[in-house]
């Protein structure tokens, strides 16, 4: 039974892994930048090759994030690396970005990628993204049956790093460039000084701004 309970602001365990791109640490490869680790359940499968594919093609967006991704699935090298060339057939987008072999389930269990009582065998569809300082600031999770949206995981790492300089948050279904909410940390006249887009007060609880580094 996987133990591991990894929660928002936990040290991203650190690991060593064999990858498609050769032997890795964790943290060194990440190197103090962003990094979103994510895990599908199957090679040679249909949903996990869109997925793979689309991360592939979205690598542009997550480097000018400052973000680096890595996959994993309890699939041995060889599987993976025959895949890679399926990946690119269907989607277009040759896979760019090292993928585990976590044959002996050390990182998904140390990461509870594993789930039971869906699985015993297979990881789930978890995300996890982890700042510059090594603490998860995401954690997702979806079922076999259902592909994840890679352009919410973008949207989550624009608020992210907005939120992480700023002393705001972003609403429900906010898009980079909409307003976003000032702290209640912050007074109103302190707000003035640090917004000086100005604010509108819909209620003394939910001020809101132009987006403050645009
Ligand atoms: C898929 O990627 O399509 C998939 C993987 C494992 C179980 C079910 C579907």
């Amino acid at each position: 039974m996987t133990t591991a309970s990894i929660r928002l602001g936990d040290d991203a365990p650190n690991f060593t892994a064999q990858t498609t791109q050769g032997p890795v640490d964790f943290y060194q490869w990440k190197a103090g930048k962003w990094a979103i680790l994510f895990s599908h359940p199957k090679d040679f499968t249909p949903v996990c090759t869109t997925e793979l594919g689309r991360v592939a093609g979205l690598k542009p967006e997550f480097e000018k994030r400052n973000c680096k991704v890595m996959g994993l699935s309890v699939d041995p090298l060889d599987s993976h690396k025959r895949w890679e060339q399926d990946i690119a057939d269907v989607t277009g987008n040759a896979v760019n970005f090292p993928m585990i072999a976590d044959a002996d389930h050390k990182v998904s269990d140390l990461y509870g990628m594993i789930h039971p009582n869906a699985n015993d065998t297979q990881t789930v569809r978890s995300v996890f993204v982890v700042g510059p300082d090594n603490k998860v600031k995401l954690t997702l999770t979806y079922p076999a049956s259902t592909g994840r949206n890679f352009e919410e995981i973008l949207r989550v790492i624009d608020s992210l790093q907005l939120t992480s300089s700023y002393s705001v948050s972003t609403p429900a279904d906010w898009k980079p460039g909409e307003e976003v909410i000032i702290a209640n940390t912050i007074s109103d006249e302190d707000a003035k000084k640090r917004f000086p887009k100005g604010f509108v007060a819909k209620k003394p609880y939910l001020r809101v701004t132009p987006q403050p580094n645009l």
